[in-house]
């Protein structure tokens, strides 16, 4: 249950690092020569299952949980070795779908799993291209999900060009990571640029990757390189406290260093068509990646329709703009955001389900939904399904419902925001 005042929100925050950039300095850290430093790592249940995978592929890695540096000894695109276990990448999609592009260029078979809602996401988007290289990646259930079993061969893997059916960053990032080790340039193309990440940090490891429109393209083999890598703040994680502040009355707050990459900026964009009051203070560039901070202002907000090409730019926060939507004049669609049923839960169903308990008027679509807003909130029980995004989504919800929330499994918000709860009651 959320402790709460019912007073408005103020002063500043800074949120954890992002979690697909923590990620990705670790993998890429590991594959490089040399020592990489990385600093505001998010020390969250995901990025730490990452960190274990490499440890089990025989990587040095220093971390302890009372900080946010990361020491990785990394032994350069050959010197992975053979995990005596079956890898576990927990709840983390990520690190399945990056790690096995990774894997598919080594010359040891390896197994992978994860918890059971990992066991139920879809694995044959990355199987399928990694086949298409001459990767032999086999789902051991063949249901197309994990666990996965690649068992590499002495034939290398091929360079192709991949048209992915879907804007998915894990899908680009998996192909891509497989062609580091292929014959030949990998290309993928997807329908609308997702987030890019992989190309923006690889290329300052020392890769030659070149983006035009929607393609990224990689060359093989380079010597990739240790980096410091400084994590913004991330705005998957902002989303929360933007939202806040934009509908508890009276509320001003700054989100300090939040990455504001236009690949994954789609919130801010949002909250502007919905009339916010949201601005950008202290626009810096880290290596690549754009930071500033965010400052929020209550606002009367209007309904919009968000779909098409911003999808895969807002994609994980597609449950906390469901919320803002409830506090909205008017009505809200959400389109071409079928991906939403494919993550940690069903979003969708999720966030229609709860939301109705509390008494929105909110209805599922096939690729997204339709909220009618300003209907009171009523305080319920919320079914989380132990999915971080909806539990944090609803403890914002429940700041302004009429009576008690309860969020079950609201433990699950330690895969992205360990001190989510804490933070919030900081600003109460
Ligand atoms: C991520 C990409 C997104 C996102 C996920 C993190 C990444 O998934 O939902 O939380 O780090 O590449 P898709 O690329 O599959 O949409």
């Amino acid at each position: 249950m959320i402790d709460r005042k019912r007073g408005p929100l103020k002063g500043h925050i800074t949120v954890p690092g992002d979690k697909s950039i923590s990620h990705r300095a670790v993998m890429f850290g590991a594959l490089a020569e040399g020592t990489t430093e990385v600093t505001n790592f998010l020390q969250g249940a995901d990025c730490l299952s990452t960190i274990r995978c490499f440890n089990q592929l025989g990587i040095e890695i220093d971390n302890r949980a009372s900080s946010d540096r990361v020491i990785i000894r990394g032994k350069g695109l050959h010197g992975l070795s053979k995990p005596k276990d079956i890898l576990d990448v927990g709840n983390s999609g990520t690190t399945m779908r990056l790690i096995s592009g990774i894997l598919s260029g080594q010359d040891f078979t390896v197994s992978l799993t994860g918890d059971e809602s990992i066991q139920r996401r879809p694995m044959g988007r990355i199987m399928t291209p990694l086949q298409m290289m001459g990767a032999d990646i086999k789902s051991v259930k063949e249901n197309n999900c994990a666990p996965l079993f690649i068992n590499n061969s002495l034939d290398k893997l091929k360079g192709i060009h991949y048209n992915s059916p879907v804007a998915s960053a894990q899908i680009k990032s998996c192909v891509l990571l497989a062609g580091l080790y292929a014959e030949g340039n990998t290309s993928v193309t997807e329908p609308t640029l997702s987030r890019n990440h992989t190309e923006l940090m690889l290329t300052q490891f020392g890769a030659t990757i070149t983006s035009v429109a929607n393609t990224a393209t990689i060359v093989p083999n380079p010597k990739l390189m240790a980096r410091k890598i400084e994590v913004p703040g991330d705005i998957s994680s902002a989303a929360y406290f933007i939202a806040a502040g934009l509908i508890v009355p009276n509320s001003e707050l700054i989100i300090k260093n939040v990455g504001i990459n236009p690949t994954r900026d789609g919130i801010i964009q949002v909250c502007r068509q919905m009339g916010a009051h949201i601005s950008l203070e202290n626009v810096l560039d880290n290596g690549g990646e754009p930071v500033a901070d965010i400052v929020v202002r209550y606002s009367e907000l209007l309904g919009t329709e968000v779909g098409g090409a911003i999808i895969p730019t807002l994609i994980d926060e597609i449950p906390i703009i469901a919320i803002l939507a409830c506090f909205a004049k008017g009505q809200t669609i959400i389109k071409d955001a079928a991906e939403l049923k494919v993550k940690e839960s069903n979003r969708i169903d999720v966030m229609v389900e709860n939301l109705t308990k509390m008494g929105a008027d909110i209805t599922a679509t096939p690729d997204g939904m339709i909220i009618n807003g300003g209907k009171p909130l009523l305080g319920a029980t919320i079914e989380s399904k132990s999915d971080h995004r909806i539990a944090m989504s609803f403890a914002i919800a429940s700041l302004l419902a009429e009576g008690d929330t309860v969020i079950q499994d609201a433990e699950c918000v330690d895969i992205s925001y360990p001190n989510f709860y804490n933070d919030l009651k900081g600003l109460c």
